[in-house]
C-alpha cells in the first residue's frame, strides 16, 4: 500500500516506517501549505498534522485516497464533509495526552498568575533585580470556568482543584457522576462567562462553537477575568479579545491558539496576493496586537508537544494505519 506521510521532524520517518516493511511510503516534509503542488496518483493512506489542510484542493491530488491518519486530537483541518462524500475514512488520535494539553493551559495560567514572562523579561533585559509591577494575583479561592469537560477538560479541573479553586463548567454533554465526585457545577453558558474569573477552552472547533465567545457576548464575561485558549483560535472572534482587553473585561490572556493562525506562518503569502481576503488580514493584523500586548501570552500551537506526547501520538497513529489496513478501521472521526 502506498502512505504519503507529511513529517515535522527527520527522525518520525524511521520511527514510523519500521512497522510498515511491506508498504511504501511517499515521505514529503512539512505541510500540505507548504507542498502547494505535492500528489502521489498511487496513494492510499495520507498521514498529516494540525498544520496540514486536506480540503478538495488537495484531495484531487491525491485520487486514490482510502485512509487519513491525522496526527492529532483536532480535525477541523480536514474538510470531513467532501472527505465523507469520497468515501474516504478519516482516523484521529483521541487522547493521546489530555494532560499534556492541560499542564500547558496551567502554565499558561501560572505564567499570567505569576507575571512569570515579565518577570524573567525584566531581568533579561535590564539585569535589574526590583520588584516594582511584578505584583500577581492567588488562584486559590478563585472561580475558573472550564468550557469542554472531556479529556483535557476534566485534567484542567483536577488540576483547578488542587489549587483549591472553585470551578464551574459548561459542556453540551454534562457528566454528573463526575462533577459530584470532583465537587464542580455545571452552569448555563452565560452564567459560566458572568462567574469565572478565569476561563478556559476545551470544546472542539467546529460549526457549534465558532466564535463561541464573540464581541456579541464578550460584555457578559466577568469584569478582570484572563482568557486561557488552548483549544482552537476559531472558538473565540478575535476582535472580541481586542475590545475585552481595551474595555478591561479582560485583563489578561494566554493563548497558544489564534484564529488564522496558519496566516502566521506565512504574512508574505496574504500581503503579497492579488486578493487577499479583508476578514483574515483584519485578524492577522489583531493576531499582531495581541502578540505585542502586555498581558497577553501567545505561544505558537505547542500545548501537545512534549516527547512523550508525540511518541504516543506517533504509537496511536500506526495502531490506526494497521487496523484500516487488517479492515478493522478504529478511531474514525464523523462530521459534527
Ligand atoms: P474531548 O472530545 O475529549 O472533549 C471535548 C468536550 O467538549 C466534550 O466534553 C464535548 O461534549 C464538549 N463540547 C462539544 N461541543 C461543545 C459546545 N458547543 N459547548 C461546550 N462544550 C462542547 O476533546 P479533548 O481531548 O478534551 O480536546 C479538546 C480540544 O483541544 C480538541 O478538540 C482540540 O481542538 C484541542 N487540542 C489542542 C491542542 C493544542 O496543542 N493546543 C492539542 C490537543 C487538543
Amino acid at each position: 500500500m502506498r502512505i504519503v506521510y507529511f513529517y515535522n521532524e527527520e527522525w518520525e520517518k524511521e520511527f514510523v516506517s519500521r512497522h510498515f516493511p511491506n508498504d511504501s511510503f511517499n515521505f514529503i516534509s512539512g505541510s500540505t501549505k507548504e507542498n502547494s503542488t505535492a500528489g502521489d496518483p498511487d496513494a492510499e493512506v495520507l498521514s498529516v498534522f494540525v498544520n496540514s489542510p486536506v480540503t478538495k484542493e488537495e484531495l484531487d491530488r491525491f485520487p486514490k485516497l482510502r485512509f487519513i491518519a491525522t496526527r492529532s486530537t483536532g480535525f477541523d483541518h480536514i474538510d470531513l464533509p467532501e472527505v465523507t462524500r469520497r468515501g474516504i475514512m478519516v482516523a484521529n488520535v483521541p487522547t493521546y495526552g489530555e494532560h499534556t494539553v492541560a499542564e500547558f493551559a496551567f502554565a499558561l495560567l501560572l505564567a499570567l498568575s505569576r507575571r512569570i514572562v515579565d518577570a524573567y523579561e525584566r531581568i533579561e533585559e535590564s539585569g535589574s533585580f526590583s520588584q516594582d509591577g511584578l505584583r500577581g494575583f492567588d488562584l486559590k479561592g478563585k472561580t475558573i470556568g472550564v468550557i469542554g469537560t472531556g479529556h483535557i477538560g476534566e485534567r484542567m479541573i483536577k488540576m483547578a482543584k488542587g489549587f483549591d479553586m472553585n470551578v464551574v463548567a459548561f459542556d453540551v454533554y454534562q457528566k454528573t457522576d463526575l462533577a459530584a465526585s470532583l465537587g464542580f457545577e455545571y452552569r448555563p453558558f452565560d452564567e459560566v462567562l458572568a462567574a469565572s474569573d478565569i476561563l478556559t477552552l476545551h470544546a472542539p472547533y467546529n460549526s457549534h462553537t465558532h466564535h463561541m465567545i464573540s464581541v456579541e457576548n464578550i460584555n457578559k464575561v466577568k469584569r478582570g477575568c484572563y482568557l486561557i485558549n488552548t483549544s482552537r483560535g476559531g472558538l473565540v472572534e478575535t476582535m472580541a479579545i481586542v475590545k475585552g482587553l481595551e474595555s478591561g473585561v479582560l485583563a489578561g490572556a494566554g493563548l497558544d491558539v489564534l484564529e488564522e493562525e496558519g496566516q502566521m506562518v506565512d504574512e508574505g503569502v496574504i500581503l503579497t496576493s492579488e486578493h487577499p481576503n479583508q476578514e483574515s488580514l483584519r485578524i492577522v493584523l489583531a493576531n499582531h496586537y495581541l502578540m505585542k500586548h502586555p498581558r497577553v501570552i501567545v505561544t505558537a500551537h505547542i500545548a501537545f508537544d512534549t516527547q512523550e506526547a508525540i511518541e504516543r501520538i506517533l504509537t496511536v497513529t500506526i495502531d490506526n494505519v494497521a487496523a484500516f489496513q487488517n479492515g478493522t478501521p478504529v478511531n474514525l472521526v464523523k462530521p459534527t
